[in-house]
């Protein structure tokens, strides 16, 4: 795997690569960004991975300085999934000058999890859209477990016209049905036992919905409860339309039950298609 750090490596590099799929990450990799590496490979000829913490989507009390950088054993993943090119920018190489212009999401970017993260979906759509314009890809990969993020992105394709398929990969998870991600490395012990209980409320919520009940307030307030009396601080628990994340309106649609909620520091999001 070869490693650039700078756009005018990356973009000589990836000059008669055939169709690039690229999968942009965080680092802290685990087993749902190497599926998304794998599954890469089926939408392309070259698979380019991004390691960038972006400073831009983190608010001023959230855990940037925190967040777990593994750059090495990142490394030995990436090439053990046959990713070929890795872009791992230093912030002076991808913000070289303070970022003035920005891509403003629109009123998605303020409900649900926006509406906690102030801030956060602007951060991510500029930088995924940077980074889209150095890696120049025909196709590009996101976890569904981030699934606003991915609607966001998606959104931002079509109507920006960009000319790269954006596809979403299936949530990895843990025995116990714990979405894998970077942040459960912040719980304790007994924190990581409580922790399935978000996967196992939402898909309560799946299960209830199939068999006929469309009282959507119920069955959140009744998660949020059950959440809450096991020590977790809900920020939501909410059924949505999977098409727009809009409350359900039209008995027919596709809907996606979504929630976040912190264990001690640790804040978890997760979500089930219905
Ligand atoms: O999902 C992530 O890891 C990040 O939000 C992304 C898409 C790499 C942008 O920084």
């Amino acid at each position: 795997m070869h490693i650039h750090a700078t756009i005018p490596a990356l973009r000589a590099a990836l000059k008669n690569r055939g169709r690039v799929v690229f999968v942009p990450t965080m680092g802290n990799l685990h087993a749902g960004h190497i599926s998304l590496m794998e599954q890469a490979r089926a939408h392309g000829d070259t698979v380019v991975a991004s390691i960038f913490v972006n400073r831009l989507q983190f608010g001023p009390a959230e855990d940037f300085d925190q967040y777990p950088r593994t750059f090495q054993a990142d490394c030995e993943k990436l090439t053990a999934a046959g990713v070929d090119l890795l872009f791992a920018p230093s912030e002076a190489d991808l913000y070289p000058e303070p970022q003035a212009y920005f891509i403003e999401p629109p009123a998605i970017q303020h409900v649900l999890d926006g509406e906690f993260r102030p801030g956060h979906f602007r951060g991510v759509a500029t930088v995924v859209n940077k980074l889209f314009n150095c890696v120049q890809p025909q196709a590009a990969l996101f976890g569904k477990k981030d699934y606003q993020q991915l609607m966001v992105i998606r959104n931002m394709a079509r109507q920006l016209a960009l000319p790269i398929d954006i596809i979403g990969g299936e949530t990895v998870r843990a025995a116990d049905g714990l979405a894998l991600s970077s942040r459960n490395g912040y719980l304790s012990a007994a924190e990581r036992a409580e922790a399935p209980r978000l996967y196992r409320l939402l898909t309560d919520i799946g299960n209830a919905i199939r068999s006929g009940q469309r009282d959507f307030a119920a069955l959140e307030a009744q998660a949020i409860a059950e959440l809450s009396a096991a020590g977790w601080q809900t920020d939501y628990v909410a059924v949505r339309q999977q098409a727009d994340l809009t409350p359900p309106a039209d008995p027919a649609a596709p809907l996606v039950a979504l929630a976040a909620s912190r264990l001690s520091n640790t804040r978890l999001i997760d979500n089930i298609e219905i």
